[in-house]
């Protein structure tokens, strides 16, 4: 059985690196869940491939620091030099874990090979339905009437990763795309939380591609 083991070290906080392109709601409450004590971590930085993103502003006004780091010469994946730039940044800080939190990016070998089991993402479907964009879009047009988010280990495939966690969503028939969408960043925002807290208490095991959560000590 694989997976990240922290065995001598659960009672240091995770050291979590956030990486994201956008707004930043699931980093919010990464920090917010850390802040009422129910995530037993510190965030060593926030990462974003654009400069203007909300996220970094999110961040920096927890106090926390966060940087923009050019991810060229690649447009959808980190690769290349822009790879060695996260890399740099990610142990400069002394991230233990790295948490995608809308990072709209492919994660290529060296990172992937870096952070073996320690790269997590969080996706807005119940997959293995609707990988990839839009998927709240997906699942109102493709007539789902349960959809929800996951919690997933990072592999070379896109949200292909074993499965940590999912919360799940009732559709509604009323739904729109946006307020489905509403609703399942709602459920994102305890799962990732939860997720993350799972690893600092040493509970994740890996074997293939299933993860087992251990019993609480
Ligand atoms: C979330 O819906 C997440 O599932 C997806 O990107 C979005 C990021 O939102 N991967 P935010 O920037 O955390 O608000």
């Amino acid at each position: 059985m694989g997976g990240y083991d922290r065995a001598m070290n659960t009672r240091q906080p995770l050291k979590v690196a956030i990486l994201g392109s956008g707004k930043g709601s699931n980093a919010q409450a990464i920090m917010d869940a850390i802040q009422a004590g129910h995530l037993n971590a510190r965030v060593v930085c926030v990462l974003s491939d654009v400069a203007d993103a909300g996220i970094l502003e999110r961040a920096r006004r927890n106090g926390i620091p966060a940087e923009f780091v050019d991810a060229a010469p690649f447009k959808t994946k980190l690769d290349g030099e822009g790879e060695q730039r996260y890399l740099r940044a990610l142990r400069r800080h002394g991230a233990e874990v790295i948490a995608l939190a809308g990072f709209m990016r492919l994660i290529k070998s060296g990172l992937l090979q870096a952070f073996a089991n320690r790269i997590l993402n969080i996706h807005p479907a119940l997959l293995p339905a609707f990988p990839g964009v839009a998927s709240w879009k997906q699942a109102v047009d493709y007539g789902v009437k349960v959809a929800g988010c996951t919690v997933h280990f990072v592999d070379a495939g896109t949200d292909s990763g074993p499965i940590i966690l999912q919360k799940t969503v009732t559709v509604f028939d009323t739904d729109t795309p946006a307020t489905l969408h509403a609703r399942i960043q709602e459920q994102e925002h305890l799962a990732f939380p939860e997720a993350l807290q799972l690893l600092a208490e040493n509970r994740v095991r890996v074997a293939g591609r299933v993860v087992r959560i251990a019993p609480q000590e």
